[in-house]
């Protein structure tokens, strides 16, 4: 099995990443919406939307949102909070299809990079851009793989909920690699995280083949110009 498909799909995961800063996350939205100007009445899809965060705050701001995700686990607990604009599946992003039906795909916190073989990354691009309407808006939040590799830190332990995560961090063969060991209930785990440190020019790259306009590049939340050496995110606004 993939290691996205096994890691996302634990308990541990979610108690790894807890303290995960909410508010951050829901600033971001408000900036980014802010700045595409987004009707009321778009349609949104949140393409590998975990647990539904911002699917949900989106829905609060009143959007009509779709959150997909391959954790069946995630999908149950966000499924929770469905209402009539509000709806979560389990699906895979290389294969969701819904044609023309978005006006807005966003894929948010490094939610890409996983795959092993790179064709399915451009499977991915093509699949948005196939259910984005005419003009619709992919937004890609990932992580800034130039400044990740740089400020690589290869220990680190960390307590959570009285579990202590060791972690070890490499860089091979392009991936950034993150090695998860643990103990919970006299029971030894080991995880890995694994996600290909893909610079500006490959989503470039990307675009052009698929056919969107690459229309900004934002740096970090608060939507300042990305700068490869500083930026701790690299967002990508494209156009259909
Ligand atoms: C880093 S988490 C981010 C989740 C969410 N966007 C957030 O910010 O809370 C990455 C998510 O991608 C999902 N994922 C990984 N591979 C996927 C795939 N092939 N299709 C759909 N979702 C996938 C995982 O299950 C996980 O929930």
């Amino acid at each position: 099995m993939d290691w996205f498909a096994k890691w996302f799909n634990t308990p541990y995961y979610h108690i790894l990443y807890k303290n995960r800063n909410e508010e951050e996350a829901q600033e971001f939205i408000i900036n980014l919406i802010k700045y595409l100007s987004l009707p009321i009445d778009s349609k949104i899809l949140d393409l590998a939307c975990g647990k539904g965060r911002h699917s949900i705050f989106l829905n609060k701001l009143g959007y009509n949102v779709t959150g997909v995700d391959l954790a069946t686990k995630s999908i149950e607990e966000a499924k929770i909070q469905e209402n009539e604009k509000l709806h979560f599946f389990v699906g895979d992003m290389r294969e969701t299809n819904f044609p023309n039906e978005f006006n807005a795909i966003l894929n948010l916190f490094t939610s890409f990079g996983y795959f092993s073989d790179d064709a399915d990354n451009l499977k991915v691009y093509q699949s948005v851009y196939e259910q984005l309407k005419p003009q619709g808006i992919f937004v890609m939040d990932f992580m800034n793989a130039s400044l990740a590799e740089t400020n690589l830190v290869e220990k680190e332990d960390k307590e959570v909920d009285g579990i202590l995560f060791h972690l070890q961090r490499k860089t091979e063969n392009d991936f950034i690699i993150k090695d998860i060991h643990f103990s919970d209930n006299g029971e030894d785990f080991h995880f890995q995280e694994r996600v290909k440190a893909f610079k500006l020019d490959y989503f470039e790259n990307l675009a052009k083949i698929v056919g969107f306009k690459l229309k900004r590049v934002f740096g970090d939340y608060q939507l300042n110009e990305f700068d490869s050496k500083r930026s701790p995110r690299l967002i990508l606004i494209f156009e259909k």
